[in-house]
């Protein structure tokens, strides 16, 4: 089979690295992909947006099966546009993949089909705003309708938060038409747990629950980023909370979904918060996670092309799912200056064989922001690259992937120090 990966992260270089592991594979294409990408196929210099460019590259490369890695095409429709051209793509239709690029409708969604989520008003203008926040107990979040490349949330703790916060969003308009409608959402304590479902839009697999790292410093602290880690299986995703989210969370999507007309299929990744064993739906994304994706897939035992190629035929083939009972977890290494500006251009050492990079039976080197100039890998973005060891326990997953960070270096090199740490508190393994 001969498949095209869109993206150019860490994310799309998991998922061509095990691509790359099955049989059926003649040729793997990823566009535009990234040096890790390379290493397994061929990169097509077409960007994620392009997609008259992706079909016009799909159709004279005789492509059989396209897999979407970031949102960006979604929300431009390729999956409506590939499926109207008789072509054979992985991923939520443009009104499905709503759930993620309108926060808007996820929550009337949400709130119709009674799926736990925090309370919230919808507001259009500053006027209306301050008329709701006013007097309301802090904190509370302010979420922006559209797509942010996930700085749309913020979250007001003080008087100081909230005179940024209305600042950014209706002064300066830092949003455009993202910020037309603004929620006012109450804030939820406890944990977050990433949760993915993949889905033809009525029977669903679960892979393992996984845990991000979202700000910068150590301790949850510092600014929001990408993603700066992760690891899983997840212990807070306990059988009992795996339950709820499947009762409460995953089986009402899928058939409200399917009820208004809109069946989703794909990846529904549910980014939950956990409080005390009670699952809430914080956002849905229509796409794998990044750097969830660089846990989860090494954790799949069975053929991915199988289960993906069988969502795109219309009807999941159940069966073809088989998870590791390993634990994995992923460093990520960023630029100086991430997630505000950074420079680029810096030599990667560390990675000189390609074995370091391409195979390796506890793990992998994941490349997201890396360009190769025919000579040295060098940094070409702001998360560079992350590290995926997998162990039987977590611990050794853990210590065995900063082993492998340890030996990487490029000037200003960052990475964050408990990656792992929370899950490894709550795990006795
Ligand atoms: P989102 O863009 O909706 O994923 O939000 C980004 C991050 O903001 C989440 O990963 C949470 O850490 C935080 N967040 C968003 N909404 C809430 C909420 N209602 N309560 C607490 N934290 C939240
Ligand atoms: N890990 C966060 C995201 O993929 O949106």
């Amino acid at each position: 089979m001969r498949v095209l990966v869109i993206g150019g992260g860490g994310r799309e270089h998991a998922i061509v690295w095990k691509l790359d592991q099955s049989e059926r594979i003649e040729k793997i294409f990823t566009a535009p992909g990234n040096a890790g990408t390379a290493l397994h196929g061929e990169n097509i210099p077409v960007k994620d947006n392009d997609i008259d460019g992706l079909l016009k590259a799909v159709k004279e490369n005789n492509i059989d099966l396209t897999i979407v890695g970031p949102e960006v095409p979604l929300m431009l429709g390729i999956v409506d546009r590939f499926q109207d051209e008789g072509m054979k793509i992985f991923g939520p239709t443009l009104k499905a993949a709503m759930l993620e690029g309108s926060k808007v409708f996820a929550k009337e969604f949400m709130s119709d089909h009674e799926i736990p989520t925090a309370s919230y008003i919808i507001c259009h203008n500053r006027l209306e705003a301050e008329d709701i926040t006013n007097g309301k107990e802090f904190p509370y979040v302010l979420k922006v309708d559209g797509l942010a490349a996930g700085k749309g949330a913020l979250i007001i703790n003080n008087k100081e938060d909230k005179r940024d916060a209305f600042q950014t969003i209706w002064v300066e308009n830092k949003f455009g038409k993202a910020g037309d409608s603004v929620l006012i959402e109450d804030f939820l304590n406890g944990e977050e747990l990433s949760v993915f479902a993949i889905t033809d839009g009525k029977d669903y697999v679960l892979l393992h629950p996984a845990q991000d790292h979202k700000k910068i410093l150590d301790g949850e602290k510092g600014p929001n980023t990408g993603g700066m880690g992760a690891y899983a299986p997840a212990p807070l995703g306990t059988p009992d909370v795996i339950k709820k989210v499947e009762e409460k969370i995953i089986k009402p999507v899928l058939k409200g979904m399917r009820k208004i007309g809109n069946p989703y299929t794909g990846v529904l990744y549910c980014g939950l918060m956990i409080d005390n064993g009670e699952p809430y739906v914080i956002e849905f994304n229509s796409r794998f996670g990044d750097p969830e994706s660089q846990v989860v897939i090494p954790l799949i035992d069975s053929d991915l092309v199988d289960i993906l190629h069988s969502i795109a035929l219309g009807q999941l083939n159940k069966g073809s799912l088989k998870l590791s009972d390993k634990f994995a977890a992923c460093i990520v290494m960023a630029s100086k200056g991430y997630p505000g500006s950074y420079e680029i251009g810096k030599t990667i050492t560390g990675l000189e064989s390609k074995h370091d990079i391409k195979d390796s039976n506890n793990g992998a080197i994941f490349l997201a922001g890396t360009a190769f100039d025919g000579k040295n890998l060098r940094t070409s973005g702001g998360r560079v690259l992350g590290v995926t060891a997998c162990a039987k326990n977590l611990k050794d997953a853990i210590d065995e992937a900063y082993n492998h960070v340890r030996k990487i270096h490029f000037d200003g090199a960052y990475f964050r120090e408990d990656i792992g740490k929370k899950g490894f508190e709550l795990n006795d393994s």
